[in-house]
């Protein structure tokens, strides 16, 4: 294809571990429930995927408020994992994204080991799963030692539990956390537990004052920092672990606003992308960033994402 070629000529698909997607941008989790929230706004059948709120095995109603509050340029959350739990995510949230022809990445999250082995079990015995994403990395839980991808050995087990109950030909993209000194040492680690790619990245660890009062603003003190302020940060994730194992899929994360901002990721390393953070004020992003990303590689001359994976660590010329 020439430089400046037509838009309609651009094959938008992609695959990881075996698993076509028919675009490269997916949701990201946490920031519309199991994806009705966003049927007024787009076709979810028309999205890479619906990536559904980390679900654990029981109800809950999370952390009390406020919960969330806005930064300069970001957002910060304290949710505390909300759900309906797995039973009902199964019986109601799941069959709607498949009816509706939606590729359901389904997001879990546990509390030990036990959790993600039942959960890996019940979410891997369902059918329509296309990926499962294993959420190592809320920064939202009591104690830091909580929080398994800050660890590399214990970011493997929890991994390798869940993992266990998943079949083969289900893709297990492990999500990891941006608060670590080498994020590349917990990619191996998850990646020799089963993981067969990585989501990239989970939000960062903050803290938001209350200018009046000087008190942390949100009830639970601490949150996950997303948007645009952690963009350079998930690029930078992306960039060093796509270095250290290019045939790895990735899936970047972290304050994509934009088609341009999806291709950056592309070129840094990642596969497919999740668009999370802007949708509060556009709901429909998703959907436009896969138009803008198609426009940015007609504009190129490029038929398909897949030949600008990693050509940022390339050298010029
Ligand atoms: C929550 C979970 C996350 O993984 C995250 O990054 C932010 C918030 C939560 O439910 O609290």
């Amino acid at each position: 294809m020439s430089a400046g070629s037509d838009a309609a000529a651009v094959d938008l698909s992609v695959e990881i571990a075996g698993v076509v997607f028919p675009t490269p941008v997916m949701t990201a989790s946490g920031c519309a429930a199991a994806g009705r929230e966003l049927a007024p706004f787009l076709d979810v059948a028309g999205l890479g995927a619906v990536v559904t709120k980390s679900v654990l095995l029981d109800a809950r109603s999370g952390r009390p408020t406020p919960r969330m509050v806005e930064t300069p340029s970001g957002m910060l959350n304290s949710i505390g994992l909300q759900g309906p739990g797995i039973d009902a995510f199964l019986a109601h949230d799941l069959p709607w994204l498949v009816q509706r022809g939606a590729r359901a990445v389904v997001s879990i999250a546990g509390g030990s080991l036990g959790e993600y082995a039942e959960l890996g079990r019940r979410v891997g015995s369902s059918p329509g799963v296309a990926a499962v994403e294993v959420n190592i990395s809320c920064p939202n839980v009591e104690e830091r030692g909580l929080v398994f991808a800050c660890d590399p050995f214990q970011a493997g087990r929890a991994v390798g539990a869940a993992r266990r109950g998943i079949p083969r030909e289900v893709p297990v993209l492990a999500k990891l956390s941006p608060d670590v000194t080498d994020i590349v040492s917990v990619a191996k680690s998850v990646l020799e537990a089963g993981a067969t790619g990585l989501s990239l990245v989970n939000t960062t660890l903050g803290l938001a004052l209350d200018p009046h009062t000087l008190r942390p603003v949100l009830a639970g003190v601490t949150g996950g920092l997303s948007g645009p302020a952690i963009r350079p940060v998930a690029l930078r994730c992306v960039w060093q672990v796509h270095a250290a194992m290019p045939e790895v899929p990735i899936v970047g994360i972290g304050g994509i606003r934009t088609g341009l901002d999806a291709l950056e990721f592309l070129a840094a390393g990642a596969t497919a992308v999740q668009v999370g953070t802007v949708t509060f004020h556009d709901p429909s992003a998703p959907e436009r960033v896969a138009h803008e990303l198609r426009a940015e590689l007609a504009t190129r001359g490029i038929c398909s994402p897949r030949d600008v994976v990693g050509v940022a660590h390339r050298e010029p010329g």
